[in-house]
């Protein structure tokens, strides 16, 4: 099996495939207009995403997240997870979404081989939920979610991104939910995106002060795992659930980046911020054209750099993260 590495010694067995652009909801933080179609060409059908995660395996990919705009927007997702799923080398399939389509879809999901579920759940009130996200929502995902939890996923895990003034009070809330869930509540960073410039420096949020109201309530930092996703982890001996921190703007944070991404269009990015990507969609035409893409993804990972230099002022060319899968 080959393995991709690149200058840094940072391996990628993770592939972050974002399936469309378009999302329903209007995150503040994210689409507050919400999603506008730009005639553009359409995202990548079936046969391209199989191509392409064939490619991937055979460079070492071992997980795949699909994400979006809102996946589950997709009317042949449960035929793109069951493509995947049935990859030979694909071991993990895993899907970030809004959730406000799983109570309809999840038990679809989950038998077309679906095995690790992300939900953003940006407040456990409603009101908040519905102000931040843009719609009346929080019932759906809530419900969706207590389904999820009876169908033996992998991992179910919450995003939350912290927020000034709009959802950094529900510390106390959530450690209620996570008493006899068994479910991981990842506190997100507000990433500073092309878009939201004023927004960010309204609602910014740094984790540090979290995670110190984190330890302070018993809640203990856990080893972490090899294969470890951004979220540093903690649990607590009285919960069933854990707390996660992902926080872009620390200083050794890209150090264990360890996926790469392709965007609904089929663009291969090396970072969520800092480059414009290339296009792999003329080699996914056909599977003839197989070795040359392999090749293609092997030759870029060479120019991935050391990190996004967030903390150094930048803010990258992404314009909000819909666009390239988050
Ligand atoms: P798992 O570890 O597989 O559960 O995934 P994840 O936490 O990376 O996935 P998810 O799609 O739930 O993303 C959670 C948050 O982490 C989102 O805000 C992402 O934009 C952010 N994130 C994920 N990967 C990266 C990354 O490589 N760099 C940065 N800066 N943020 C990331
Ligand atoms: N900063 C941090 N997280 C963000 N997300 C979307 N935009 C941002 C941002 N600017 C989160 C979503 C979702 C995940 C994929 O990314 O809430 O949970
Ligand atoms: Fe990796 Fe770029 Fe994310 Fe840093 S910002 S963790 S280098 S994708």
């Amino acid at each position: 099996m080959s393995t991709l590495v690149d200058g840094f010694g940072r391996t990628f067995p993770y592939l972050r495939l974002s399936l469309t652009e378009a999302c329903n909801f209007r995150c503040s933080y994210c689409l507050p207009e919400g999603y506008q179609a730009d005639g553009r060409p359409t995202f990548l059908a079936l046969d391209e995403i199989r191509r392409l995660v064939r490619a991937f395996v055979a460079l070492g990919m071992r997980k795949i997240r699909l994400t979006g705009g809102e996946p589950s927007l997709r009317k042949d997702l449960p035929e793109i997870i069951a493509a995947v799923a049935a990859t030979p080398g694909v071991q993990k399939i895993a899907i970030t979404t809004n959730g406000c389509l799983l109570p309809r879809h999840v038990r679809i999901w989950r038998e077309a081989g679906l095995t690790a579920l992300n939900v953003s759940v940006d407040s456990l009130d409603p009101a908040s939920f519905a102000a931040i996200t843009g719609h009346d929502r929080f019932a759906e995902v809530s419900e969706g979610l207590e389904i999820a939890q009876t169908l033996g996923f992998d991992a179910v895990k919450l995003n939350a991104v912290l927020l000034r003034g709009l959802n950094d009070d529900e510390l106390p809330a959530w450690c209620d939910y996570l008493r006899e869930r068994d479910v991981s509540v990842r506190f997100i960073e507000l990433m500073r995106t092309g878009d939201n410039k004023d927004y960010f420096e309204r609602h910014h949020v740094r984790a540090d002060a979290l995670e110190k109201r984190l330890r302070d309530a018993g809640w203990l930092l856990q080893p972490r795992a090899a294969d470890a996703g951004p979220a540093r982890e903690y649990a607590h001996p009285q919960h069933r659930g854990r707390i996660g921190v992902i926080a872009p703007y620390s200083k050794d944070f890209c150090a264990g980046c360890n996926r790469l991404r392709v965007t609904a269009r089929g663009d291969l990015r090396l970072c969520l911020f800092g480059e414009f990507g290339v296009s792999l969609r003329p080699l996914l035409q056909s599977d003839d054209d197989f070795d040359a893409l392999v090749a293609r993804i092997a030759m870029q990972l060479g120019l991935k750099a050391a990190g996004h230099g967030l903390h150094e002022g930048n803010t990258g060319i992404t314009p909000h993260l819909a666009s390239i899968g988050g």
